[in-house]
């Protein structure tokens, strides 16, 4: 019996032989420190976690409606009015099993075979394997590290076809860490403004990590007519600690939202009436514990980089945001070192693993070959010791 071509048309994660590889050489007793982690290290807050119990002991423990509960769906709204300002009604959110289901979601109720959507790189790697999903043709728009890894505008303009049916922009962004100003995400919306046709999908999942003065702005804020095509893709993962939790939202035009509501009931019924409800008491109280992670955040990139002064043969991009630092390693393609010829990052990762004692992210995965990616998500003193160890590695041979 042959596999469907959907599901031979998906690529098996880079990321997971390097991750299985270091988790067997942990198993044996080696000492590793992983800057792998794609998730907060804190634990969740008390405060949902309390929500959580209450949840239960009151019996929230039955399907809820399929796009989320009510009070969830205000409590969006409500942020999104407080934080962005983005007026929506409650209706016009659709609340799912994190925001990569919500991305799903999106491109779901946008996407036809041979559809282009236009993904910026280094891009999270899950957007291409969704859209080839959805049977889409993902379309990359290339960034420099000259140009600060954000796309340009012009650039963008020259790749719209008649086949693009969306545009992916991420900010606070996954691998690079960068965030876009407000001018530079107006730039982005004066050139999509022209193509109605043309949706965007906003994923904003790292919103609240940015640093040094940063600010998010959402394209949705624009104008109407673009806020009308946008998709806002936020959740509970990143800013609130609750990865496990499952947790996700997007906000767009009401009849994609009844769309994807419609969609989501006969896959998943609805998220979990627990998180949902502890997802409400997280977006209504407890910014002190929130500010005090961002801070926590702040300090560790700081730090990072810092250390990451020292290298000789390899340097960081500063991103601000997020919780990732990319390492450019370009000066180590095309030579031998440890005696393993270096095509690229998965080569440079695998080294770092077995003669560092470091995991790392090959960047091919996010469409780049001359980079790691260091995520921040990891204690000081790990932090410190595991950059010493990629700098002796690495400079020393
Ligand atoms: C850029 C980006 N978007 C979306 C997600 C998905 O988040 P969630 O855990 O809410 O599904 C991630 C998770 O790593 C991410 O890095």
């Amino acid at each position: 019996m042959e596999l469907s071509k959907r599901a031979l048309a998906v690529k098996p994660s880079l990321t997971l032989a390097i991750t299985a590889k270091a988790n067997k050489l942990k198993a044996e007793g080696k000492d590793l420190i992983a800057f792998t982690a794609g998730e907060p290290d804190f634990r969740t807050p008390d405060y949902i976690v309390e929500g959580a119990k209450e949840a239960l002991r009151k019996g929230f423990t039955k399907y809820t409606p399929a796009s989320g509960t009510p009070e969830l769906k205000k409590a969006i709204a409500h942020k999104l009015f407080e934080d962005n300002g983005l007026e929506y009604q409650p209706s016009q959110i659709v609340v799912s099993n994190g925001a990569k289901q919500s991305l799903f979601n999106s491109l779901q109720v946008l996407v036809n075979p041979g559809d282009e959507v236009i993904v910026v790189e280094p891009y999270w790697l899950t957007y291409t394997e969704l859209i080839v999903i959805c049977g889409g043709v993902p379309v990359i728009l290339h960034t420099r590290e000259e140009e600060g890894f954000k796309l340009n505008p012009k650039k963008l303009e020259s790749l719209i076809s008649p086949k693009t049916k969306a545009v992916i922009i991420n900010s606070p962004n996954n691998p690079t860490g960068v965030v876009y100003t407000k001018e530079e995400i107006e730039a982005i919306a004066a050139v999509l403004e022209k193509y109605e046709d043309v949706a965007i999908i906003s994923d904003e999942i790292y919103e609240k990590l940015v640093y040094n003065g940063h600010k998010h702005y959402s394209i949705a804020a624009y104008s109407p007519s673009i806020k009308e095509r946008t998709f806002v893709i936020n959740g509970m993962s990143k800013a609130y600690a609750m990865t496990g939790w499952r947790i996700g939202y997007v906000a767009c035009a009401q009849k994609f939202a009844t769309a994807m509501g419609s969609l989501q009931s006969h896959q998943t019924s609805n998220p979990n009436s627990i998180a949902q409800y502890a997802s409400v008491v997280g977006l209504t109280s407890g910014k002190e514990v929130m500010d005090e992670m961002v801070e926590t955040f702040q300090n560790r990139r700081a730090l990072m980089l810092d250390e990451l002064k020292h290298a000789k043969s390899f340097h960081a991009f500063e991103g601000d945001g997020a919780f990732y630092v990319m390492l450019n390693i370009s000066g180590f393609i095309g030579k031998e070192i440890y005696g393993k010829q270096i095509n690229g990052a998965i080569d440079i990762a695998e080294v770092l693993l077995d003669r560092g004692g470091v995991v790392v992210i090959p960047c091919e995965c996010f469409g780049t070959a001359n980079y790691v990616r260091l995520s921040y998500a990891l204690s000081e003193k790990d932090i410190v010791e595991g950059v010493r160890r990629i700098i002796k590695c690495l400079d020393g041979v």
